[in-house]
């Protein structure tokens, strides 16, 4: 059966959320069947580990412990919910994956992308995303929009400096130069109409043999 798992990779404030949720509906009404889904969370287990992870109060955490709960979380998260809707034949758009991961604790918290890829390796055990959107946005942007949205939680990632958020972008963008052919990127700077356009025109270039 063909399945497909596609991650959404981003600084803080691309827009990778609104997006995910107008894709979703997009491709249901498509007639695919669609799970959309987060990290860290997306199930209970998950949601405790994340709760622990991003409290504004753990200012105490080590860059290595946080890199073992998102490890700890994404393997969870895997397990009970990725790894069975693709054996279903669904799509699972999943916001955030291993990317996170390496671009966050690798390169920006500076514990080594070869030295989170292989924890990360352990957790995921060969399940890496069919494809991955990078959203483009420089964090000065996207730290301004969070900042101009009240809805949104403001988390202990979110608090870094600007300088630890300009480091995650870079570190994406060697990510795109090492996985050139899983990870594309999109200029999220632009209006949301014209970022989901490019990414359903992405998207549909891997579904369309395939179509419902
Ligand atoms: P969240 O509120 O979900 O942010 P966003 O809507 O931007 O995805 O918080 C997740 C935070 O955790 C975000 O700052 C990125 C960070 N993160 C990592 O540092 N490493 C990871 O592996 C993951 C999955 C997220």
């Amino acid at each position: 059966m063909t399945s497909y798992f596609f991650s959404f990779e981003g600084p803080d404030g691309a827009g990778k959320t609104t997006i995910i949720s107008m894709v979703e509906s997009f491709l249901r009404e498509q007639g695919w069947d669609v799970v959309a889904t987060r990290e860290p969370g997306g199930i209970e287990i998950a949601e405790k580990i994340r709760d622990i992870i991003l409290n504004p109060a753990h200012q105490a955490m080590d860059g290595r412990t946080e890199a073992l709960l998102y490890a700890a979380a994404r393997r969870q998260h895997l397990v009970e919910k990725v790894i069975p809707a693709l054996k279903d034949g669904k799509i699972v758009l999943c916001d955030r994956f291993i990317d996170s991961s390496l671009a966050y604790q690798g390169f920006a918290r500076g514990l080594g992308v070869d030295e989170v890829l292989g924890i990360n390796q352990f957790a995921i055990e060969g399940y890496f995303p069919t494809l991955t959107l990078y959203f483009d946005i420089e964090p000065k942007i996207g730290l301004e929009r969070i900042y101009g949205n009240e809805k949104r939680e403001i988390n202990r990632l979110d608090l870094e400096s600007l300088s630890f958020h300009e480091n995650v972008r870079k570190g994406y963008l060697q990510l795109m130069e090492r996985f050139p052919e899983r990870i594309v990127m999109l200029d999220a700077s632009r209006e949301v109409a014209d970022v989901f356009a490019d990414a359903i025109s992405i998207l549909m270039g891997k579904l369309e043999k395939n179509m419902p």
